[in-house]
């Protein structure tokens, strides 16, 4: 198999792990948002998160940027303006995912748990990254 042949197959396992990435912030968003409503009856609802998060977001995470990175030298793109500005936007969504895994963790053990601020980016960010892939401005 070439890398010509390979890539639509790299570029839709990207896409794949991409969704359910987000998917992942966002219902982990949601989630703790519920865990904190229920004051300290919340650690079971972080028990299920807590699972979800190391068995499909953060392996969905590795695998877009693993995929991403393939893509990106395969095309030539990683020096392009587009690719770096999404890659910020891609670093902010990792590092947000990275505060909401402690944050799971905190409530799974019945720790307090205070709303997270740069959440309000998420929705921004993905819209902007969308256009940043498919245009290519
Ligand atoms: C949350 C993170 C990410 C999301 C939501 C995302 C989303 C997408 C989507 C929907 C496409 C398809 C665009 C199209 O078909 O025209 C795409 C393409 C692409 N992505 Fe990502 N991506 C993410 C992270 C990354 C990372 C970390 C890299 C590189 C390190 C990367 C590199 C690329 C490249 C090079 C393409 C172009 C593929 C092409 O047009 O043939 N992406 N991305």
């Amino acid at each position: 198999m070439t890398v010509a042949d390979a890539y639509p197959w790299l570029k839709a396992a990207h896409v794949a792990c991409a969704l359910l990435f987000v998917g992942g912030i966002v219902a982990g968003g949601l989630l703790l948002a519920g865990g904190r409503a229920m004051a300290d009856q919340g650690a079971p609802l972080a028990t299920v998160l807590r699972r979800w998060d190391r068995v499909v977001t953060t392996p969905a995470m590795l695998g877009v940027w693993a995929f991403g990175i393939g893509l990106a030298s395969a095309g030539g793109w990683l020096t392009s303006g587009w690719l770096q500005a999404k890659l910020v936007l891609v670093v902010l969504l990792s590092a947000i995912h990275g505060l909401q895994s402690g944050q799971i963790r905190r409530l799974a053990v019945g720790m307090d748990v205070k709303p997270l601020r740069a959440a309000a980016l998420v929705v921004p960010s993905v819209i902007a990254i969308a256009v940043l892939a498919v245009i290519k401005p």
